[in-house]
């Protein structure tokens, strides 16, 4: 087989077949294939597209382009969760012990945070102690004994689609949604669960800023997964706005555990548990929504949930005690408000901003090597919608420097926009592809 004679073929609006995608895939991350050959491949796909079945190729290529974890060794029906990634998404830390307190297995590999999403294991590490390098066999032996583990990821998955994504960056070949859908599903595809919930965020503060754009790209990633015999569901959900009110490593961990606690802001809450209900369905722990959502409520109200993060963390070296006396969790040493210029309400919140103004406070990463502030960020007080007089308080911003609180609050104030005119309501849920 010849790349060059592939080119031709997909630049001239051919189907390449299952082994020539399967070839290029192996060649190119052997090394075999250079570059510049590859950039032409992925434009030559950005303007002709791929059809289901190369689509599925694709991914099923990048996905055994390296490791593939192999979860049997933990009893029951894995389900895992993936997020496209948005601003305030702790998600992860409500969500796994929730649905771990009433029977799923919840085996999750994470990574860490660049740029203002922060990453669910640096949330984590919120937890004085808390360790997620385990080795393997300790990771699969905490999952059969308490129904829950993270571990960072060690293993190489995927390793096509870390050269291939790194390429389409620089050759303006990211916005395909074949391209996209089988990037991500390779990596889930390879962290080996037996089935797949996915949130798929859309709006300001996502990747896919329009709702057909992130419906299509839902639709994409439940084809691959089905095709590759996995059960899978996805969720549109809004990221107009940042999700419930915490901004920042330590300040989200404790919204996560008052909405463990049945505490949690109204969005996050409804979010967390339209997920729940998903994966203790596709887990086959319960028939019916309404007996998912019962089971999952009575957790929250009798404190299992609760007990349940509380085992984890102590299971991975954390200091449990933070999770019932949040004050242990890292802190801030100082505290300012924002408040309102002027009366109305609360029309748009630029999502993104508020995402680096807790990255500018110390609260993400700008390299890879960069260190965190854990206890830095923003808790908003106001969200779309909701009325406000002048010098009514925004957002409560927490920080460890006086310059970078001074430069914060400055974008902070300008992500707010104020109107006149009540806008309309946002839903947190906007639509299921299954
Ligand atoms: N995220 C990914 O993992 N891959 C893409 O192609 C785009 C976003």
């Amino acid at each position: 087989m010849r790349m060059y004679d592939l080119i031709v073929k997909k630049r001239n609006g051919g189907v390449l077949e299952a082994d020539e995608i399967r070839w290029m895939i192996k060649q190119y991350t052997a090394g075999n294939i250079p570059d510049y050959q590859m950039s032409a491949m992925m434009m030559a796909v950005y303007f002709q597209g791929m059809d289901e079945k190369e689509t599925l190729e694709l991914t099923l290529a990048m996905r055994d382009s390296g490791d593939i974890l192999d979860l049997s060794g933990i009893k029951g029906v894995k389900v895992d969760k993936h997020s496209t990634g948005g601003v305030g998404d702790k998600t992860s830390i409500t969500l796994a012990p929730l649905v771990s307190s009433v029977g799923v297995k919840v085996a999750k590999m994470s990574g860490r945070g660049l740029g203002h999403t922060g990453g669910t294991i640096d949330k984590l590490e919120s937890f004085p102690g808390f360790s997620t390098g385990i080795l393997t066999e300790h990771f699969f032996d905490q999952v059969n004994r308490i129904g829950i583990a993270i571990m960072g990821q060690t293993a190489e998955l995927a390793p096509a689609d870390k050269k291939l994504y790194a390429l389409r960056d620089v050759t303006a070949t990211v916005d395909n949604f074949s391209l996209i859908a089988s990037s991500i599903m390779s990596k889930k595809l390879a962290a080996g669960a037996d089935a797949i919930v996915l949130d798929v965020k859309c709006g300001s503060g996502a990747f896919m800023k329009k709702r057909e754009d992130a419906m299509r790209l839902a639709e994409e990633m439940v084809k691959i997964g089905k095709g590759a015999g996995k059960s899978t569901t996805a969720f549109l959900t809004n990221m107009d706005q940042p999700l419930g009110f915490a901004v920042g490593n330590a300040l989200e961990v404790k919204e996560a555990i008052d909405t463990l606690k049945g505490k949690g802001p109204e969005d996050f809450t409804k979010l967390c548990l339209t997920l729940g209900i998903q994966m203790v369905l596709s887990a086959g722990i319960a028939k019916e929504e309404k007996e998912a959502e019962e089971m999952l409520q009575k957790s929250i109200d009798s404190g299992a949930a609760l007990d349940k993060l509380a085992e984890w963390v102590e299971a991975q070296g954390g200091e449990k005690e933070a999770v019932y006396q949040t004050e242990r969790l890292p802190q801030s040493r100082y505290t300012t408000v924002l408040t309102s210029p002027k009366d109305g309400y609360i029309g748009h919140i630029t999502c993104d901003e508020v995402g680096v103004c807790s990255l500018i406070l110390g609260g993400g990463r700008e390299t890879k090597e960069s260190e965190i502030d854990l206890s830095v960020g923003i808790v908003l007080k106001k969200k779309i919608g909701d009325p406000v007089k002048e010098n009514d308080v925004l957002a409560e911003i927490h920080y460890n420097d006086e310059q970078k609180c001074i430069q914060a609050k400055e974008r902070l104030l300008k992500a707010y926009s104020i109107q006149e005119k009540e806008p309309g309501h946002t839903e947190i849920i906007l639509d299921k592809v299954m």
